[in-house]
C-alpha cells in the first residue's frame, strides 16, 4: 500500500520538529493551485507556500530534460523555505520529473499521477478509463503505466487537449466556445464506452461541469486533486509530519510566488480559492 502511493519515499524518519512546518506545492503557473484548494479543505491545519512557474507555464508542450531543470530548481526554492514535505500539483511534472527527483528527496513527495490512477484502477466497473491532460502527460503514457500496476487488464485511452489550458486561464468556465472545443476533444471517447475519465490537467477540474455534460451520468470523472490531498494527508501521518493543531504557531498560514505576472495570478487565485489571497511575491528562480 505504501509503496505503490510513494513510490521509494525510503527515507521513513520521524521529523516532528517539522510538524508545524508549510508543505511546499507547485505547478507550472495557476493550474495546481486546484491542488492547493483541495489541501487547504481537506487538511486545514496545513500551512502552504505555493510557487507558480508563470515565466515558464505552459509545461505540457516542453521536453523530460526541461521540465526536469524547473522541477529540480522550484524544489531547491521551496526547500529553501523549510517545507516539510513536497506536491508535485502538476501532471506534465509528476508524469517528466517525479520519479528521477525522489532518490534526491530528503524529505516525502507526492505527485498528482499516482493517485489519480490509482483511484481510476479500483473504481472502473467494466475497466475502460480515458485520461485527457497535455501533450506531455498523454505522450509519456503514465497514467496508463500507473493504472496498469493496480488493474493490468484495463483499457486506456488518452487523448491531449492543450486548448483547455488558455480557456481556464482566460476565465472561460461555461462558455459556450470552451463547450464546443470540449465537444470536439471529447468526442473521440463517445463510442469508447469508457466509465471512467481521468481529469489528468491541473486546469481541468475547473472544466468539470462542461466536461461532465458532455461526458453524461454514466461516466465517472476523477479529479486527481482530490486524491492527491487524501494521498498527502496520508504520507504526513506516515512520516509523524502532520500539524496536531497543538503547536504555539500551528495554525494555518498560505504564502504564494511566482516567477512572473504576480497580479494575474492573485486575482485568479482570489477567484477559485476558499480565501483571500493578499500578495503573491514575484520571485526569479533562475538565480
Ligand atoms: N499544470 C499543467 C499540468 O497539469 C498544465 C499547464 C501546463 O501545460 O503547464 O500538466
Amino acid at each position: 500500500m505504501y509503496d505503490l502511493f510513494y513510490g521509494d519515499n525510503k527515507m521513513k524518519q520521524p521529523f516532528e520538529d517539522k510538524r508545524y512546518a508549510p508543505v511546499g506545492v507547485f505547478d507550472s503557473g495557476v493550474g495546481g493551485l486546484t491542488v492547493a484548494r483541495e489541501i487547504m479543505r481537506q487538511l486545514p491545519r496545513e500551512s502552504i507556500i505555493y510557487f507558480g512557474d508563470t515565466a515558464r507555464v505552459p509545461y505540457g508542450s516542453k521536453s523530460k530534460e526541461t521540465i526536469l531543470r524547473y522541477s529540480r530548481q522550484i524544489i531547491h526554492f521551496l526547500e529553501s523555505k523549510g517545507v516539510k514535505a513536497i506536491v508535485v500539483a502538476c501532471n506534465t511534472a509528476s508524469a517528466f520529473a517525479l520519479e528521477e527527483i525522489r532518490p534526491e528527496m530528503k524529505m516525502p513527495i507526492i505527485g498528482v499521477v499516482k493517485p489519480g490512477a490509482r483511484v481510476a484502477a479500483e473504481t472502473t466497473v467494466n475497466g475502460r478509463i480515458g485520461v485527457i491532460g497535455t501533450e506531455g502527460t498523454v505522450g509519456s503514457q503514465i497514467y496508463t503505466e500507473m493504472i496498469h500496476r493496480h488493474n493490468p487488464g484495463a483499457v486506456v485511452l488518452g487523448k491531449a487537449c492543450p486548448l483547455f489550458v488558455p480557456l481556464v486561464e482566460e476565465g472561460w468556465l461555461k462558455d459556450s466556445i470552451t463547450m464546443e472545443v470540449a465537444k470536439r476533444y471529447l468526442a473521440s471517447f463517445q463510442e469508447s464506452d469508457i466509465d471512467t475519465l481521468i481529469l489528468g490537467c491541473t486546469h481541468y477540474p475547473l472544466l468539470r461541469s462542461i466536461i461532465g455534460e458532455i461526458m453524461g451520468d454514466r461516466v465517472n470523472l476523477v479529479n486527481p486533486a482530490y486524491e492527491t490531498a487524501q494521498g498527502l494527508g496520508r504520507l504526513l501521518e506516515e512520516y509523524q509530519l502532520a500539524n496536531d493543531g497543538k503547536g504555539e504557531n500551528s495554525s494555518a498560514s498560505y504564502r504564494f510566488f511566482v516567477s512572473d505576472a504576480a497580479e494575474k495570478f492573485k486575482n485568479f487565485a482570489n477567484s477559485i480559492l476558499p480565501c483571500e489571497i493578499k500578495e503573491a511575491r514575484l520571485i526569479h528562480i533562475e538565480e
